[in-house]
């Protein structure tokens, strides 16, 4: 039972791959909040980090209306809302090619040296659940908290970004994400937090 339970937990909080997650929300811009008053208010724009994969990148003063600067949320209306976190489903992109339009899941891949990992935006079915709670904050849902003997379940909105140059591809001022409860190793990261606002 408690294994059966455990296995499910660590599918849902894996990187899933996507199943019929076809209702989409209005756009939305992707705001940062910073106690770094040269960071708050920055728009997080998909900035190139490979063939149609793209990060995301602060800018000051960035254009709202353009689309690399607006996001969408897509779900289904199949699945049952958690108590805490809502519906939960899929940060997701339109790349505007010549003759094409290509929609692309975030996911958070992660490395075993280091505890910052980049969200991208990559072509695909690999996706990383997140949500949005009532006052618009993004979240990734916790289902699982080892940080207590015995580990216990729950669910639980987590906010681990921060602003951090990294080097996916290019070196860039990214979003990042921290694995764990510690601090981020890389030292140029900054705590901030990513709110939802519909254009
Ligand atoms: C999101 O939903 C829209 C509308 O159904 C769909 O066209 C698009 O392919 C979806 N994106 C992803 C990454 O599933
Ligand atoms: C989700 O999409 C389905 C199929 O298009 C539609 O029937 C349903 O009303 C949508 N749900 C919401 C909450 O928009
Ligand atoms: C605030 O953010 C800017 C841009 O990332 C950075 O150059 C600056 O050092 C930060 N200031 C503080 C006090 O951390
Ligand atoms: C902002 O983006 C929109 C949509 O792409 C474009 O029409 C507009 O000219 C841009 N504004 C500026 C100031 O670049
Ligand atoms: C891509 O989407 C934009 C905005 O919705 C639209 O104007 C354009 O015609 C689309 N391009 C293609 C090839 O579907």
């Amino acid at each position: 039972m408690q294994a059966s339970i455990l296995s499910l937990v660590l599918v849902l909080g894996a990187s899933q791959v996507v199943a019929q997650y076809t209702n989409q929300s209005a756009p939305f811009n992707l705001i940062l909040c910073s106690s770094n008053a040269t960071l708050n208010g920055a728009l997080l724009g998909a900035c190139h980090e490979g063939a149609a994969i793209e990060g995301l990148c602060p800018s000051i003063g960035g254009n709202a209306s353009a689309s690399y600067n607006q996001f969408t949320f897509n779900y289904t209306s199949k699945q049952t809302p958690d108590p805490v976190f809502g519906i939960t489903g899929l940060l997701t992109w339109e790349l505007r090619g010549g003759n094409f339009n290509l929609s692309s899941p975030m996911s958070i891949s992660t490395s075993l040296t280091s505890n910052v990992a980049v969200p991208l935006f990559t072509p695909g079915s690999q996706f990383t659940s997140i949500g949005f709670d009532n006052d618009n904050m993004l979240f990734i849902p916790q289902y699982y908290d080892d940080t207590v003997v015995p580990p216990k379940f729950g669910s639980k909105p987590l906010q681990r970004w921060y602003a951090c140059t990294t080097q996916d591809t290019y070196l860039y001022t990214t979003l990042a994400w921290v694995i764990g409860t510690q601090s981020p190793e890389n030292p140029s990261c900054q705590k901030v937090e990513v709110k939802r606002v519909f254009v």
